[in-house]
């Protein structure tokens, strides 16, 4: 991690929770953070629960982010959810383009650009995901993909508002199956996206999230890695302990 960069710890609770749990693990998840803690910490649960967790975390440090978005302040866009009532909920992060919503709900890298052009003018902070899945990988094509996912979704982004930018490496093949990249290969792609982004979005220093079955047990590992800067956790985010002990580990 560089210096100057504070690590982000972002629990991306997907479609889990109703209120009364989601309420209980925000408050569980406020309760015990270290309140010295030098690790930035937020929570992304399904829109249904956005405004309870927002009112169990007032004063917090921790940070409220949504799943998604769509690109359009408001109109006859039946299903979808704006920037602008994510900011009014009290969001401070955008997840875009997950690889989820890539796979079921045929999320393009030409969307996700509206998307975080969007985020990013409401003044919220998109965390876009890219990641190869295992074909792709097998067959050497890892850098070429995350290059184009990166540089089409990303394309003509303000380079002053790229300074609120996340993005997050998250190969598909471990997502939710319990296969962890290894450091080295977390790292080569970092340090690959991290030499990308200059030409895409200018000079802003950007936090790089690994994301894919990230656990108490594997964290610290990762996280030690120079070019990573945080992570974004799905499985591990869902009970408080081994949610707080991830983000222990980054501090
Ligand atoms: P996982 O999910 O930690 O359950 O693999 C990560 C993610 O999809 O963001």
């Amino acid at each position: 991690m560089l210096p100057e960069i504070t690590p982000l710890i972002a629990g991306n609770w997907k479609m889990h929770k109703t209120l009364a749990e989601a309420r209980a693990l925000a408050r569980e998840i406020r309760a015990g953070l270290d309140p010295a803690g030098t690790v930035e910490v937020a929570v992304a649960p399904p829109f249904t629960a956005l405004a309870a967790v927002a009112a169990e975390l007032t004063g917090s440090p921790v940070g409220l982010a949504a799943q998604d978005a769509f690109w359009e302040p408001q109109g006859a866009f039946t299903g979808a959810i704006s920037p602008l009532m994510l900011q009014d909920v009290g969001c401070r992060y955008v997840i875009i383009g997950h690889s989820e919503r890539r796979r079921h709900f045929g999320e393009t890298d030409a969307g996700v650009n509206r998307k975080a052009k969007a985020v990013l003018d409401q003044g919220l902070r998109p965390i876009v995901c890219v990641g190869e899945t295992l074909a792709q990988r097998e067959a050497g094509e890892t850098l070429e993909v995350v290059s184009r996912q990166l540089r089409a979704g990303l394309a003509g982004l303000d380079p002053v508002q790229a300074a609120a930018l996340v993005v997050a490496y998250e190969p598909v093949w471990a997502i939710g199956t319990g296969r962890t990249a290894t450091p080295a290969q977390a790292q080569e792609v970092h340090a690959f996206i991290r030499s990308l982004l200059p030409e895409v979005v200018g000079n802003a220093v950007v936090r790089l999230l690994y994301g894919g079955s990230v656990t108490p047990d594997n964290a610290a590992a990762l996280l030690a890695q120079p070019d990573l800067d945080g992570a974004l956790v799905g499985g591990a985010s869902l009970q408080a302990a081994s949610f707080l002990k991830i983000a222990a580990a980054a501090a």
